[in-house]
């Protein structure tokens, strides 16, 4: 039985015929658990997680499936960036072979995106196919990685470069669990919050003006709002081009930024910046770029500059030859014959894939 009244959560829905899911928000939702008809029908349930967030949460979601009549077992893999790799990711399948796992395992995912990545990937993978749920811990993952499916592990020259769509059963987001988290953290989570406003929605980009400062305090009727409307954009995007067919717009259009941005971080190394760190500094290079071509008035240009400012994050391009980010961003996965497709700006909240610009056009700039 669910043990808590769900007085102050909030449920978005992802629409996606018969793989639709809800994305339940709201504080205390640990205790209160996964809904019973998800766990219900599973033969085995694992909790997998790692060393930094299980201690923290782990008691809490296995005394919640305990209290379900679920009990389930844990794993415990590696903590960070540098450990989404193959060898990580074969120690889920260690674990669900040894215990000769059936199709009709859950897995559920506690902890930031790394963990739901790397889980989402393994469910899609093993035997084909099994269900997972995602209980995202950090802002990012609340708002970004644990909702719409995409599944991945880095590879040295790139990042999520081996992957698959597989979409969780459920995305049970607490709240409550952003208490811990360390302040860099938060603020990279904050990074992929404002890149809605900035690529997707300009009222939303007007509404994070007015509440940065309650958001850096993370107030929580601020911070709320801002992880349910991450999630309604996302949700909406990804219903309509679940598997980022549209070349044009459409889902690679919450890659804003990103094409610098994972160029930074595999650059530099995973780890050495966090991803929403390497995405902050990436959109901020995404509408200097924009505006370099004429496409985003001087204006806009600013305001994004100021918000991601105002969000504590690093803008400045870290010491990496143009050369070197153009070569990470030649094998970016938006890219098509050989052309890099960035996502630019003709104005706040109005993006557009474009496949345009020269790389020695995009060279030059960031040689500044
Ligand atoms: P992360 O998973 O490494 O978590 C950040 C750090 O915070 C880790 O050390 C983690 O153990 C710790 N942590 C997590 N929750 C905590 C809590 N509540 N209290 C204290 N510490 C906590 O990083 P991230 O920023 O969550 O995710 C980044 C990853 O997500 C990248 O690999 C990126 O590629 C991926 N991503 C995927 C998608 C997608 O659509 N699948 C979207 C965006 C990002
Ligand atoms: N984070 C980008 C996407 O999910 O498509």
């Amino acid at each position: 039985m669910r043990s808590v009244k769900l007085t102050e959560a909030e449920v978005v829905r992802v629409d996606l015929g018969d793989r639709s899911y809800a994305i339940e928000i709201g504080p205390g939702l640990l205790v209160h658990g996964i809904p019973p008809d998800i766990v219900e029908s599973a033969s085995t349930v694992i909790v997998v997680s790692n060393d930094v967030v299980f201690p923290l949460y782990g008691g809490a979601v296995l005394a919640a499936l305990s209290a379900a009549g679920r009990p389930a077992r844990s794993l415990v893999l590696p903590d960070g960036e540098a450990h989404k790799t193959w060898v990580t990711l074969n120690r889920i399948f260690d674990e669900l072979l040894a215990h000769a796992c059936d199709r009709n395992t859950l897995l559920i995912a506690l902890g930031g995106g790394v963990v739901g990545d790397m889980v989402g990937f393994a469910a899609a993978t093993y035997q084909r196919g099994i269900a997972f749920v995602q209980v995202p811990t950090t802002l990012l993952a609340q708002v970004d990685s644990s909702v719409g499916g995409k599944t991945a592990i880095n590879h040295p020259l790139g990042k999520n470069m081996v992957g698959a769509f597989h979409q969780p059963k459920h995305v049970l987001i607490d709240t409550d669990v952003l208490a811990t988290l360390p302040d860099r953290e938060y603020r990279a989570g904050l990074a992929e919050v404002i890149k809605y406003g900035v690529a997707l929605d300009a009222a939303f980009f007007d509404w994070l003006e007015a509440n940065l400062d309650a958001l850096n305090a993370r107030e929580h009727r601020a911070l709320a709002y801002a992880i349910r409307r991450s999630c309604e954009i996302k949700a909406v995007v990804v219903a309509g081009d679940e598997f980022e067919k549209n070349r044009s717009g459409g889902r690679a259009l919450l890659n804003f930024g990103h094409t610098f941005g994972h160029a930074i971080e595999s650059s530099l190394g995973y780890g050495v910046w966090l991803h929403g760190e390497a995405v902050g500094c990436g959109m901020a290079l995404a509408a200097g770029f924009s505006a370099s071509r004429g496409l985003l008035c001087a204006a806009d240009h600013q305001r994004i500059v100021a918000l991601l400012e105002r969000a504590g994050l690093t803008l400045a391009l870290p010491g990496i030859a143009p050369e070197t980010m153009i070569e990470h961003m030649s094998r970016d996965k938006k890219n098509e014959h050989a052309a890099i497709r960035l996502i630019l700006l003709d104005g706040i909240g109005q993006s557009r894939a474009d496949v345009s610009s020269p790389n020695a056009e995009i060279a030059a700039f960031l040689r500044g």
